[in-house]
């Protein structure tokens, strides 16, 4: 099956239903993931719908989580000095792929997502190397600096 000009990739996953599944699979697999599970286990239990919600703007979907949570200085910020090893890495996008595969997410999102995250967390990786105040100026997000949400 091929895409209809008018179509994007977020309406070829199956909408945010269907992206809200293979998140949710994901993150379950992740909080009992040996690698993973240190990094997640403190975090926020609405995850699975954030990065639900921040693949929908990616992807030509409703842009709610950039009026809800922030923009892609907030995503970078929010792995601030996780120190993401290159097996954590792998991990996350093989944990991805597996929650993908488990929902039969339609392989015209599949294809372009697989590239995706593989590039992207690369990127999401390095950042998390950064130091905190190094990358809170690079990203110029001083002026959040009360918010909770930003709070690492
Ligand atoms: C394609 C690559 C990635 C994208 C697009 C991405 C995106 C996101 C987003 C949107 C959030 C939620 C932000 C919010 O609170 O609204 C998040 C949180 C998080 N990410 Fe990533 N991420 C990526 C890769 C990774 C990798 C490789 C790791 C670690 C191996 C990681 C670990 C985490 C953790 C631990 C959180 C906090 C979870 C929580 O609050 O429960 N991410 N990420």
């Amino acid at each position: 099956m091929t895409l209809h000009r008018s179509q994007t990739l977020f309406d070829a996953a199956g909408g945010v239903a269907r992206i809200t599944e293979m998140t949710t699979a994901f993150y379950k697999k992740a909080l009992v993931d040996p690698l993973l599970s240190p990094l997640f286990a403190k975090g926020d239990a609405n995850h699975a719908k954030y990065l639900a919600s921040w693949f929908s703007v990616i992807f030509g979907g409703p842009q709610d989580y950039l009026s809800e949570r922030g923009d892609i200085g907030f995503v970078i910020w929010k792995h601030v000095a996780m120190h993401i090893t290159d097996h954590q890495r792998a991990r996350w996008v093989n944990l991805m792929r597996e929650a993908a595969a488990e929902v039969e997410i339609d392989e015209r999102f599949l294809v372009p997502f697989d590239r995706f995250i593989d590039t992207v967390s690369r990127d999401v990786q390095a950042n998390s190397h950064i130091p905190k105040e190094e990358l809170r100026e690079r990203l110029g997000i001083t002026e959040y600096a009360t918010d909770v949400r930003f709070e690492p």
